[in-house]
């Protein structure tokens, strides 16, 4: 079979099907010279709040800029917000950003998600909030979360930078905690064409207090009530994404088939597939195999034209950018062990079925 070359996300596809919507609306923006905020971000903030089932969205300048406004929104400045160590290094330097201690504990072993067990075990009277990332596009076990974290009197800041349009029981990811958090960096389920973000919640003083924050501490132009951040969306984003979200349902069903599709064709193989909880929807933003021989199967991808990536290769405990955490190797094994073993295989609604034929089958070649 002749090589071929196929990328993780294969955003040149997508963009030949919708460059006729997206350049209409860029000349039009451009046209009026409007660049920053707007009527076009305030229409993606009703759309995606409807999205979510949310009262509020306030759209920002990244995923990184949502968490860190939605942990300065909950007051944790010197105090604990408890997350897991196996997620994107964004998630623990919100925390620092906002000023608060992080708690790290184990994920899942099903999901690679926060374990709700560990969580009931760990809060203590420092902690202020919890943040469960929805990893891979698969909610965390949130019904457990929700309960202890009530009891507790924590807010829940849900990370959903890889989980747009992911179900919990029926309910959407981002409308479960008190506040929620999406990265729309281009390669997401939802991805703008350069950096944007959006922060989701239901309560009409966090919400003002998020865009004021985002916006200089400001919402009368020149009068300040805090100190914030430049954290605005472009308007531009926001055009790209108001097209891209009516999309989103069709594709995220795409990727579903995807998957559905390598677990068929990967099935009785030295692999561990992606498990899918009952009470899940899983919009697979990263479809993630396990493997005791990954650098040998990756090179064999990497000769065969097939990129692959490992999300993420060291457990964010044992990054050197924490290593005064206090937190140190063995601390987190199920997080350890998934980062030796995990790899990412493309997927992306451009990818046909003949290409994940022709990626299975090189996974297969390899195992003999
Ligand atoms: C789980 C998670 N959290 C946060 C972020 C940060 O988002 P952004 O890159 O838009 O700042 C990402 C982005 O990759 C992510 O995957």
């Amino acid at each position: 079979m002749k090589t071929q070359n196929i990328p993780m996300v294969n955003l040149q596809a997508q963009y030949k099907r919708l460059e006729g919507e997206v350049s209409e609306k860029w000349k039009q923006l451009c046209r009026k010279g409007s660049f920053i905020l707007g009527e076009e971000v305030e229409k993606f903030e009703e759309e995606f709040a409807v999205y979510c089932a949310r009262k509020h969205a306030v759209a920002v300048s990244s995923g990184t800029s949502a968490l860190h406004l939605a942990l300065e929104a909950s007051g944790v400045r010197g105090r604990e917000v408890i997350t897991t160590p196996f997620t994107f290094i964004a998630t623990a330097e919100a925390v620092i950003h906002a000023g608060g201690k992080i708690k790290w504990i184990d994920i899942e072993k099903r999901t690679y998600c926060l374990d709700a067990e560990e969580l009931e075990k760990n809060i203590s009277p420092e902690t202020a909030a919890v943040m469960p990332v929805q990893l891979y596009g698969c909610s965390a076990d949130m019904d457990p979360i929700l309960e202890s974290s009530r009891k507790a009197g924590l807010a829940v800041i849900e990370d959903c930078a890889q989980s747009h349009g992911a179900l919990y029981k029926g309910r959407k990811s981002g409308s479960l905690g008190d506040i929620a958090c999406f990265s729309f960096y281009p390669g997401k389920n939802l991805g703008a064409y350069g950096d944007a973000g959006c922060v989701v919640c239901d309560s009409d003083e966090t919400a003002q207090l998020l865009r004021r924050l985002g916006n200089h501490g400001s919402d009368k132009r020149y009068y300040h009530t805090e100190v914030g951040y430049n954290y605005r969306m472009d308007t531009l984003q926001a055009a790209v994404l108001r097209i891209k979200l009516r999309y989103l349902d069709t594709w995220n069903e795409k990727r579903r088939r995807i998957a559905g599709l390598y677990n068929e064709r990967l099935k009785g193989l030295p692999l561990a597939l992606p498990e899918v909880p009952e009470y899940a929807e899983h919009v697979f933003h990263q479809y993630v195999i396990l493997a005791d021989d990954r650098e040998k199967l990756m090179k064999k991808l990497a000769d065969s034209g097939i990129a692959t990536a490992i999300h993420y290769p060291v457990a964010l405990h044992m990054q050197p950018s924490f290593s005064d955490s206090g937190y140190s190797e063995g601390d987190f094994p199920v997080s350890e062990e998934i980062s030796r073993r995990c790899l990412s295989l493309p997927i992306c609604p451009e990818l046909s079925e003949s290409q994940v034929e022709y990626i299975t089958g090189k996974i297969r070649e390899f195992y003999g």
